[in-house]
């Protein structure tokens, strides 16, 4: 299959040169690289060749030709933190924070993950797929062109083994790429409440050596927090992954300065996410590591809590990467074009910052930097066509409209 796309009025995050940088953006966030009244040419769903109209080789032929007259093109968003495998919706949550209860306390009466994880241990796996493929192709419909799904619903091994085979099979059927973090460190189970070691020692003697003789995982997360999994139970479970492969990425520093940003870089983590918490020293630990800080404004926005330093991150020059956290407590929506606009409002980063954050950064935040997240030669062509639109800036400062015409993945 060869596709033409001709007249591009803005062609985003394009890298040129002869040869391809795949880079995560740092420092130089701010800038976008773009290409005016361009086109692009894939072949076999790669990006092939590029550039501005006039370069066109007047010889190309395509099996479809797309003329995007007044219309940009970007990469797919790399959504790189997600628990899109879920049984049930948490609504009744909603409404008891809405009258006052916290997030918090509602996880201390038994509620949060722990209602999660009831529902998922009652639901089939076949269930599960179904309405977990749903939730892909929904996304994927909004930009969504990769995605990061975590485990941590089950809380026992079958449970956590049942939603690991879910996303394997996600995996098998998506057209994009699906990376699996095994996260049976999310919540301690009612029979361990008292008995933190021994759920430890389950997840490491009994979990993981299934999880990695099953290949079922990429990455081993844990929720770092107080009340839920302290700096040195992270420690434990890091190093245990680790042993089988399982590089970490991790939940840290949402509800409190928890320690979670430093024990992910100690184990040089290859992002630590959330954020909402953070203090000199956090930055501190982040600078001359290779942890990417991933930042999650929708958990932010949906809890009513105080959003994530991003200004102060990206003037450290830190690589931000934003993700959606899609999941039925915390951010029940994985609409990245939503984020974009929150990110601007609220994190105040710039529509340009904003685009790196959740292209090439989120890519690298799943260890996909070298097939997504810029225009690219030899990249993926996944990519976003939109409507009609003013500018680059119109992206995230018309939030709710849906600006985009067709994804291509
Ligand atoms: O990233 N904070 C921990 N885990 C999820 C939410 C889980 C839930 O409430 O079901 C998060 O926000
Ligand atoms: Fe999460």
């Amino acid at each position: 299959m060869r596709l033409l796309i001709r007249n591009i009025k803005t062609l985003a995050q394009v890298e040129t040169g002869a040869e391809r940088k795949s880079r995560v953006y740092g420092q130089d966030m701010g800038t976008l690289p773009c290409l005016d009244d361009a086109w692009l040419y894939a072949e076999q769903g790669m990006i092939h060749s590029f550039g501005t109209m006039d370069t066109l080789p007047a010889e190309l032929q395509a099996d479809e030709t797309i003329d995007a007259s007044g219309r940009m093109v970007l990469p797919t968003w790399c959504d790189s933190h997600t628990h899109l495998v879920f049984a049930a919706p948490r609504e009744q949550e909603f409404m008891d924070r809405i009258k006052g209860l916290s997030y918090e306390e509602i996880a201390r009466r038994g509620g949060g993950i722990l209602n999660s994880a009831r529902r998922l241990n009652e639901t089939s796996e076949e269930q599960l797929f179904e309405q977990a493929l749903q939730r892909l192709e929904a996304v994927i419909a909004q930009g969504t062109g990769a995605i990061e799904i975590k485990s941590g619903y089950g809380l026992c091994t079958e449970g956590e083994l049942k939603m690991l085979r879910v996303i394997r099979r996600l995996k098998e059927v998506a057209p994009i790429p699906v990376k699996a973090s095994f996260l049976a460190a999310h919540a301690f189970p009612p029979e361990y409440k008292e008995n933190h070691k021994g759920y430890i020692d389950l997840i490491i003697d009994e979990m993981l050596p299934r999880v990695a003789g099953e290949g079922l995982a990429d990455y081993m997360d844990a929720f770092c927090e107080k009340g839920f999994f302290s700096v040195e139970e992270t420690a434990r479970l890091l190093e245990a992954g680790l042993k089988y492969g399982l590089k970490p990425k991790i939940h840290a520093n949402q509800l409190h300065r928890s320690g979670g940003v430093q024990v992910g870089v100690q184990y040089n983590a290859i992002s630590v996410d959330h954020l909402e918490s953070m203090g000199e020293e956090e930055i501190d630990a982040l600078k001359g590591s290779n942890t990417i800080p991933t930042l999650l404004p929708g958990a932010a926005f949906f809890l009513a809590m105080h959003y994530q330093p991003a200004r102060a991150l990206i003037d450290a020059g830190l690589p931000v990467a934003l993700a959606s956290d899609y999941n039925p407590g915390s951010c029940p929506s994985g609409n990245m074009n939503l984020l974009l606009s929150l990110a601007c409002t609220q994190l105040k980063m710039t529509p340009e910052e904003a685009i790196h954050a959740q292209t090439i950064n989120g890519a690298a935040a799943m260890e996909l930097e070298q097939q997504l997240g810029t225009i690219a030669r030899g990249k993926k062509a996944s990519l976003i066509l939109t409507r009609p639109v003013p500018s680059l800036a119109y992206l995230p400062y018309s939030f709710g409209e849906n600006w985009i015409e067709r994804v291509i993945v």
